[in-house]
């Protein structure tokens, strides 16, 4: 019995440099690497290499049509990949390296799989800060696919030991860099005729893109996150949101000075500590409670992120719908 269990189980190194090589030679030979990235950790695979792409799909359990972020070292790899807009241009050159995906019209010699954009005619790509996200990606010397290191519609992971909880035996390495400093996932930005659109609000505030691009217009018609699906980051937990305090059977996930707190996002009422704080806190809540409540989290800055996260946690999961499903 120990040896199955042993058999499954992943490696997960501290991310030096031996581990950064031996993720990069894993990675060029196709298989799945888990990594840190400044927002959360990502499950990777050589962009590039269908099959690779298609075991981070099969790893997830994601739906086909939900395409990937590619991770590139550099606006030159992405130039390889996409065609800039004059907007996106300026967004590139004021957040990368940083928490920005940029979807734009994949170049007809791009040389990343169709895959990672699941039948659209566009490819999201990033630039990473992270040290070791920046790591790998010099030593693998080509664009990474890497969604979250999570299962399909399940909490996002921000740590080495919860990208295991998640992927545990689907991953081939898993590189531990710590806690991810921000905790919530890049902001993605589309493009409708020049226009920039938010697809997912995230770790950079709308105020800061629009500080660069002007006013964000309406995500709408075909310019659309398929990610954006309505049930995600879901705990098994009920979670009930804008909470003035916990009732009989539930435990407060509080924000700022409230009483009775299980755990607190942030004492002080900082929205970029609650960001970094959220994903984790849930995952612990949802380990020993059965219901939670959650403070009411302004929509300011970060907020906005924050506030979306929770209401698709909150969202009946699949599972749950699949009970009273509707003819
Ligand atoms: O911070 C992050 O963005 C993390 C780290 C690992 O980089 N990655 C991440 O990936 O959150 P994922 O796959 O969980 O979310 C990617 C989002 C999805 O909502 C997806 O639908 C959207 O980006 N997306 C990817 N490619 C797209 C495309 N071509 N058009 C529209 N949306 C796209
Ligand atoms: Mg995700």
């Amino acid at each position: 019995m120990r040896m199955e269990i042993r058999s499954l189980a992943t490696p997960v190194r501290c991310a030096d440099a031996g581990a950064i090589a031996e993720a990069a030679s894993l990675l060029a030979g196709g298989r799945l690497v888990a990594f840190p990235t400044e927002t959360v950790y990502g499950l990777g695979a050589d962009a590039g290499n269908g099959e690779a792409v298609a075991a981070i799909f099969a790893a997830k359990g994601r739906p086909r049509f939900n395409p990937l972020i590619v991770h590139v070292s550099g606006l030159e790899a992405a130039r390889r990949q996409a065609v800039f807009n004059p907007p996106a241009e300026k967004l590139a050159a004021r957040f990368w390296p940083g928490a920005l995906t940029l979807v734009l019209p994949r170049r007809p010699d791009a040389t990343v799989s169709l895959l990672v954009s699941a039948g659209l005619d566009s490819v999201a790509l990033r630039v990473p800060s992270h040290p070791v996200a920046v790591a790998l990606l010099q030593a693998v010397g080509r664009p990474l696919a890497a969604p979250s290191a999570n299962a399909s519609g399940r909490i996002t992971a921000t740590s080495a030991a919860h990208v295991a909880a998640e992927l545990e035996g689907r991953v081939d390495l898993i590189l531990d860099g710590g806690a991810t400093p921000l905790g919530l996932e890049s902001t993605v930005i589309g493009f409708n005729e020049n226009r920039a659109v938010l697809l997912r609000p995230g770790a950079i505030a709308r105020a800061e893109i629009e500080a660069v691009t002007g006013p964000l217009a309406a995500a709408a018609g075909a310019i659309r996150s398929p990610g954006q699906m309505e049930s995600h980051y879901a705990p098994q937990a009920r979670l009930r949101l804008n909470a003035a305090g916990a009732e009989t059977g539930e435990a407060l996930l509080g924000f700022g000075a409230v009483a009775d707190a299980w755990l607190n996002l942030s004492p002080g009422g900082d929205l970029k500590e609650a960001a970094a704080n959220l994903f984790s806190m849930l995952r612990d809540m949802d380990e020993q409670v059965e219901a939670i409540a959650v403070s009411p989290i302004p929509m300011t800055g970060l907020g906005e992120a924050i506030n979306d996260r929770l209401r698709r946690a909150a969202a009946p999961a699949a599972h749950r719908a699949a009970k009273d499903t509707k003819p």
